[in-house]
């Protein structure tokens, strides 16, 4: 765990380090460290994926169809393999301007959400692993989740 979480920081720092590097050796800066910043890449699939799922999901109970429900697990599965390294890009691309109250409801509202929809992929695999539909109650979690990723992602834009 300790180093799940002291990784990102300490590539956080090495990246901060060569961006300070640069001012005294400008050579340097033919070292593109903003490959590293791949958070608004990497978003898009996680709020691709988790509504996509969510209307195959409602559609495999609305028309019955087996292929959909496929599409709604395996949609929330690819969401939730992404998921850790939105996060983990999202550290590493916060710079000191990102402060003040909105960044830091991103900031709580983007970690939680990781942990949320992790757990939305095993309760959905689960089902899906039983050959049963998306439950009433799962698809109103999901629905509350993914209001709360588009609030996530309108914080992020607009910062
Ligand atoms: C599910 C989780 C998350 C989603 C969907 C999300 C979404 C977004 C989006 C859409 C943007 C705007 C990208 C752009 O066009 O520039 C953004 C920006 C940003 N996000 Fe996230 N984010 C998440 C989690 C996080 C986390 C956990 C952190 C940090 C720990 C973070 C840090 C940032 C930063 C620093 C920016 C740039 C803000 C600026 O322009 O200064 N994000 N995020």
């Amino acid at each position: 765990m300790a180093v799940m979480m002291g990784l990102p920081i300490a590539v956080g720092y090495a990246v901060r380090l060569a961006e300070g590097l640069q001012n005294f050796f400008p050579w340097l800066t033919n070292i593109d460290c903003r490959v590293l910043y791949l958070h608004p890449v990497l978003v898009n699939f996680v709020a691709a994926c988790v509504p996509v799922s969510l209307a195959f999901d409602i559609g495999s109970r609305l028309f019955k169809r087996e292929a959909f429900r496929a599409v709604g697990a395996w949609n929330m599965v690819v969401a939730a393999l992404f998921v850790p390294l939105v996060v983990f890009f999202g550290w590493l691309y916060w710079g000191s301007n990102d402060d003040g109250k909105s960044m830091a409801i991103h900031f709580w509202l983007g970690n939680s959400l990781a942990i949320v929809i992790i757990g939305l992929a095993i309760w959905r695999w689960r089902l899906y692993a039983k050959s049963r539909p998306a439950s009433a109650l799962y698809l109103v979690v999901t629905s509350i989740t993914l209001v709360a990723l588009a609030i996530q992602g309108h914080i992020g834009g607009s910062q």
